[in-house]
Order: C-alpha cells, then structure tokens, then sequence
C-alpha cells in the first residue's frame, strides 16, 4: 500500500512524526513524504526532521514564499505531476495550511483517496486563512480523523459525521514522545540563562497579528505584560521578522522583551514546561500549553480549541491590553497543583497516546477499500 504524506509547515511535522512512527509499524505500508517547501527556513523545516526522526522526504516541491494563490498554485501544479507519476493510494494531509488545501485539492481530482488528520476544528472566522484551508479540506477527504467531541461536532454540524473518525489528539501522541527527551536533551533554560525567575514565552505569526495595523497593538500588549507583570522570551517567526522590518521599523524590542530565533521543537517543548504563562497566537501551541500545564493566554478573537477555554487553561484576549494584563496576573497567581491538575485534564481530552495508531489503521482501511473498488487515479 503506497501512501503518500503532504507536509511543508513547522506544526505539520510535529503532527507527522508519530503517524509516520505508528505506520512504520506496519510492514504492508510504504509511506512517500513530499514535502512542499512552504517552510524553507532550516529552523522551521530541517530542526524538525532531525530532531523527531522523520524519514527523510520523498521529494521536496521547493515552493517557497509568495501571495497564498501563488503559493497554493505552484504547490498544486507540483503535487498533481507527483501524484500521477506515484500513483499512490491514499494521500494523507494535517491540519490547515495551504499545504493542506494543495494536497487535497490534487488528490481529490485525481480520484485520490485522502485521510485528513486534524479534521474539524473550527474558529468560524472566514478571515483566517487557515479556516478556508480547514473547511475545504474536510469536504474534499474521504476520510475525516477528528481529535476531539468538539470536532465531530463541527463535522457533524457540516453533513460529514459519517466520513469522521474520532481518534484522538495525534500532537498529544508527539508530546508525550518528545517530552522526556527535551528534558534529558534541551539545554535551551541554560543558554538563556532563564535560572529560576518566572518568565512568559510568546508566539506571534498569525496573518492577522502581523498587519501593519494589528502589529503595533500586538506589541504595546507585550510591553505592557513585560513592564508590569513578567519578562518575556519571544521566539520570532520570520514572517513576523518580516513584519517588524516593514510595519514598526523603529520599534526596538522593551527591557524584558527577549527576541531569539525560532526554536526547534524539543527546545520550544522545554520552555513551555518552564514558562509560568504562554502567550501566543498560535493553535497548537495553545493545547500543548494546556498538555504541559501551563496557563495560556491567546492573542486572538477565538480559539478552534474551545475545550481549552471550558478546561479554564486559556484566555483569549485579543489584542486587548487590559484584558492581557489580567489574564497574565492571573496565571502568575498559580499555584503548582492547578498546573499539575491541568496537565491532568488535557490527558483525558486528547486521547491515550494512541491517537497516530488508530490514524494508521483507518488509513490502511480507506486504501485498501480503494484498492477492493479497483482505484482511480486518473487525470
Ligand atoms: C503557516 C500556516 C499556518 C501555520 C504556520 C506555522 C498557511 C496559510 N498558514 O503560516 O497555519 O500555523 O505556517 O508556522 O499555510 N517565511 C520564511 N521562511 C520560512 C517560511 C516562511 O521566511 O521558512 C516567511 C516568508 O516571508 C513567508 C511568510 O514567512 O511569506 C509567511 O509564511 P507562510 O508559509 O505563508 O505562512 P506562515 O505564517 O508560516
């Protein structure tokens, strides 16, 4: 059975490694990695295949940067000429990026089965690209593996409960491989000489937190937290990078604002343990917070991770300062077994760590009922 795995962005490898892990273990599989080249940066690409052992990919499409209809254009030219040449039978893609959209788009057409991991989170904000690229893979798969109830239900809400699988959370499967080697490995509390003093770490990358008319406010919230509350470790996106060359030339980053490079996965997994608050923009990194215990704190209107908030492991704030500054107090308040107690429920919510096996094994059912019904890769 020939499966071929569409990745190109920095949390689609995390959510890849344990799928591929969990395949590995069955001989009648052979997996085929493409990779897009959405990321290209070694901190946002190479640090991840290295430092989870994912084979190497198959092929990269080397797309690299440009507006989303250029980007997703160049990559679904290039998947379709590799899908047709392979012949795969099954495609499987993750989560929500152009990445995603590209590779069930090109499957889809060529009469492709496609499984998609991370099915059925919803923000239900159209602004979002990534909610496009989420809402339009769900209806082009064949084969929905949900991680949580929240997203059956969105599925079910759209018509598509019986394409859907509820398998569990596959990135709580790559936290719970990769935590205990980034506390043996990671040496990244060391080199910051982070010591014991309580400090937030801090993600921004989103499309709408780097406008020139969002930035500015994103980053007087930091100055404020940092100034009145907790110093901040801030690993910077290149788009956000970008962002500040263009948007905030004069900004210089405040006293007890630390801008680093981005971070490879088992050093960012470590800070999180560490960090007495995350603030952040980001999706995943909200659950792996509530997975690790930490408090956290969203830059943003929504979360397509309700759970997280009804958990009362995250505020979503925005970009308000008021509401930011009380969340973070709030978090800073903590006592140990409120974390502890936190770290518990995401446990129960995100599955058994055997979240990729059951991936695994629904895949290999849709490829071989493909395979059963003669298949149909065509153009
Ligand atoms: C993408 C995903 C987002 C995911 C995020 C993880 C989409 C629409 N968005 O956002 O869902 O959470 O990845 O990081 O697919 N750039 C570099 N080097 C790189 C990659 C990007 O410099 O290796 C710069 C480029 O200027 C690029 C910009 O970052 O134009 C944005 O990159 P892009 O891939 O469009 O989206 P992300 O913001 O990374």
């Amino acid at each position: 059975m020939r499966l071929v795995q569409i990745v190109g962005a920095r949390p689609q490898f995390i959510k890849l490694a344990p799928v591929s892990r969990a395949l590995a273990c069955h001989p009648e599989a052979a997996e085929l990695i493409v990779h897009t080249g959405q990321h290209y940066d070694p901190q946002l690409s190479q640090v991840f295949f290295d430092s989870l052992a994912i084979p190497p990919p198959a092929v990269n499409l080397e797309v690299g940067s440009g507006t989303h209809a250029q980007q997703t254009a160049a990559m679904l030219e290039r998947i379709e000429a590799y899908l047709l040449a392979e012949r795969p039978d099954a495609v499987i893609v993750y989560g929500d990026t152009n990445s995603t959209l590209a590779g069930a788009l090109a499957a889809a057409k060529l009469h492709i089965p496609v499984a998609h991991v991370e099915a059925g989170l919803r923000s239900f904000n159209r602004r979002m690209p990534e909610e496009l690229n989420r809402v339009t893979t769900d209806h082009l798969a064949d084969l929905l593996l949900a991680p949580t109830d929240a997203a059956m239900q969105n599925l079910a809400a759209e018509g598509l409960a019986a394409r859907a699988q509820q398998v569990g959370d596959v990135m709580y499967d790559a936290l719970l491989s990769s935590i205990a080697v980034a506390r043996d490995r990671s040496r990244v509390l060391e080199q910051l000489q982070l010591g014991a003093r309580p400090f937030g770490l801090v993600t921004v990358h989103r499309a709408d937190s780097t406008t020139a008319a969002q930035l500015p406010a994103v980053l007087a919230v930091l100055e404020r937290i940092a100034a009145a509350v907790v110093p901040l470790v801030f690993p910077v996106h290149p788009r956000t990078r970008a962002a500040l060359r263009s948007c905030a030339p004069q900004w210089r980053a405040p006293q007890g604002v630390r801008l680093i490079e981005p971070l490879g996965p088992l050093d960012m997994l470590r800070l999180t343990e560490a960090a007495a608050v995350v603030i952040t923009d980001s999706g995943g990194l909200q659950k792996e917070a509530f997975m690790l215990g930490a408090p956290c704190v969203t830059l943003r209107a929504e979360t397509e991770w309700t759970e997280t908030l009804t958990a009362g492991a995250n505020c979503v704030v925005g970009h308000e300062v008021s509401a930011a500054l009380a969340a973070v107090q709030r978090a800073l308040a903590e006592a140990l077994p409120t974390r502890v107690a936190r770290a518990r429920r995401a446990a129960a919510l995100y599955g058994d760590g055997q979240a990729a096996e059951r991936c695994a094994q629904q895949i290999l059912a849709l490829a071989a009922r493909e395979r059963g019904a003669g298949g149909a890769a065509a153009p």
